[in-house]
């Protein structure tokens, strides 16, 4: 019997060894989940060859609006700028969100390797599935700097 229980707790630590010890908390979501309160539709439903062929609506906050709107202004730090994503066949974006892509802006200079943003995809239940992934900021990189593009984003208003 004690020696069952010695060792139960001797796996337990061994498994936390290598789950629990890798030091990195996991981010949480930098959307707020009340986002849609206060923030504004920026760019209205339709297909994203880019993002998975999803549907998507482009919203800001309010920090972000006028930025993205009227692109004569820099992005204020912390300001945020989210995509909601809908399933391919979701024509108007009318049903279960599947995911979401944010960006939300640092300071310059800070982090130019992310384009002085940090980018986040997050799932249904607010989890963070990937933070600062190279393929987003790849790709931003590119679009942001074509004429479509302003200051790390890729659409047209
Ligand atoms: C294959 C290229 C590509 C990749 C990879 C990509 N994006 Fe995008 N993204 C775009 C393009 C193009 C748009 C604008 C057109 C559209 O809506 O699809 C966009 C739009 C966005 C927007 C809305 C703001 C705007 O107009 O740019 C956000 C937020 C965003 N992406 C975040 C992300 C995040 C986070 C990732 C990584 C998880 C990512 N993107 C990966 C190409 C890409």
């Amino acid at each position: 019997m004690k020696v069952a229980r010695v060792s139960a707790l001797v796996i337990s630590l061994a498994l936390c060894a290598a789950g629990c010890d890798s030091g990195e908390e996991e981010p949480s979501a930098l959307l707020p989940a009340d986002y849609a309160a206060t923030y504004t539709e920026v760019r209205d439903c339709r297909t994203s060859g880019d993002h998975d062929l999803h549907h998507v609506r482009i919203l800001a906050d309010p920090a972000a609006l006028a930025p993205y709107r009227d692109r004569d202004q820099p992005f204020p730090v912390g300001s945020l700028v989210v995509k909601e994503e809908f399933d391919f066949g979701d024509l108007d974006c009318t049903g279960p969100i599947v995911q979401w892509t944010v960006m939300q802006k640092l300071e310059d200079g800070s982090a130019p390797d992310q384009l002085d943003w940090t980018w986040q995809k997050i799932d249904t239940k607010r989890r963070v599935v990937t933070q600062n992934d190279t393929r987003c900021t790849g790709c931003h990189l590119v679009c942001g700097a074509s004429p479509e593009g302003y200051e790390g984003t890729c659409a047209v208003p």
